[in-house]
């Protein structure tokens, strides 16, 4: 049995001023009429072998994420809350132990609310190919193949073949600098790491308590301390504040040695910025990816956004326009990586 374990927990600050602490990127409608959460949740929904899966969110977004998913129709297994966010490793750790005391074979598919998936069908794919291997203790990722020096990803080495498909990871290296990147993609045998997982739980602990043995404890404890609303289970307060915050790539998988990755050629993104936005959305003739009330005249490679007013754009091009109730951001489409530091700037003035 898979578990689809879902994270909701990132604030999505780049594509900043429509994500917002209170309702970041996963539960917004950035590519779809649906939210990322609901397209997440309903991806795979009633695949063979895949179970309803387990959300984890911080506590302050319970209402929406269990709104969005009736909304969807998932009915989730559970849906665990955070009372304060310790990145992925405790996260995931979390509902490893959660699913481990109620399947002592759980296998999960640790899956990202924010990312893009054009070709479900070849994804499926991947996962069986990794389930066959996850038997033995694997913990895999699916591999993408990178188009630049991106270093807000991290890089995976593969080694000798496993089985059609399914490659050791010689190498894991987190979020690389500009230079060791640009290194990485020309030496040609690197993917990126999609951040999307699938382990048994039990494995998942077992190299935790190896490489974070504080996180592994931290969230034992606060998982069996849970307890349950109707609908929420939420981790005790004292032990996960008391958790490190770390990354699962860090925490796990640039040290674990049974990492495997298994190619995924399956339309990622996991839209971290304006222009990956742009990427994804249909565009006119022009190349112009527009949503709301927006009037465009000799406009070209745009993306254009209005939420409540119209927005008109003369004789311009590649630009990104959004418009909220109290933020309007105009940005050139190639610069739209300096959004954080916009973020960053109001941050310190409030
Ligand atoms: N529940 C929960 N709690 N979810 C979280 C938390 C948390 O504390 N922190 C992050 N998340 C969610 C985010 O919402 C996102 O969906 C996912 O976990 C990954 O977190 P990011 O913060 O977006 O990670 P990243 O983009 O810097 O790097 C990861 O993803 C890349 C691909 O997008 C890494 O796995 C990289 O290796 C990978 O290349
Ligand atoms: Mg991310």
């Amino acid at each position: 049995k898979i578990y689809p374990v879902i994270l909701s927990g990132g604030s999505g600050t780049r594509l900043w001023p429509l994500s917002r602490a209170v309702l970041p990127k996963q539960l917004l409608p950035l590519v779809s009429e649906r939210t990322m959460l609901q397209e997440t949740a309903l991806r795979l929904h009633g695949r063979p072998q895949l179970m309803q899966p387990l959300v984890v969110c911080g506590n302050e977004h319970r209402f929406l994420v269990a709104e969005q998913l009736r909304e969807a129709g998932v009915a989730p297994l559970a849906i665990l809350l955070e009372p304060v966010g310790r990145n992925t490793a405790p996260a995931v750790a979390a509902a490893a132990h959660y699913l481990r005391a109620i399947d002592p074979e759980a296998v999960m598919l640790v899956l990202p609310a924010d990312h893009v998936i054009t070709n479900v069908e070849a994804f499926y794919a991947a996962i069986q190919r990794a389930a066959a291997l996850v038997g033995e203790g694997a913990l895999a990722t699916f591999g993408i193949v990178p188009t630049g020096p991106e270093t807000g990803y991290g890089y995976i080495q593969s080694g000798k073949a496993v089985a059609e498909q399914c490659y050791t990871v010689d190498r894991f290296i987190e979020k690389p600098d500009r230079a060791t990147a640009q290194g990485l993609v020309e030496a040609g045998n690197y993917s990126w790491n999609s951040g999307m997982f699938l382990f048994r739980a039990d494995s998942y602990l077992k190299e935790l308590q190896e490489y974070a043995p504080a996180i592994a404890a931290a969230t034992a404890e606060a998982v069996s301390r849970d307890y349950r609303d109707l609908d929420f289970c939420r981790l005790d307060e004292a032990a996960f504040e008391a958790c490190p915050s770390d990354s699962i790539d860090y925490a796990v998988m640039e040290h674990t040695r049974h990492a495997v990755v298994v190619p995924a050629d399956i339309g990622w993104s996991d839209v971290g910025s304006w222009s990956a936005l742009w990427d994804v959305q249909p565009h006119d003739a022009n190349g112009n990816a527009t949503r709301g009330d927006v009037y465009l005249d000799d406009v070209s490679g745009s993306l254009v956004r209005a939420e409540g007013r119209i927005v008109a754009l003369v004789g311009v091009k590649d630009l990104v326009v959004v418009e909220t109730a109290d933020a309007v951001l105009v940005a050139h489409k190639d610069q739209v990586q300096r959004v954080k530091q916009i973020v960053d700037h109001l941050k310190q003035e409030a």
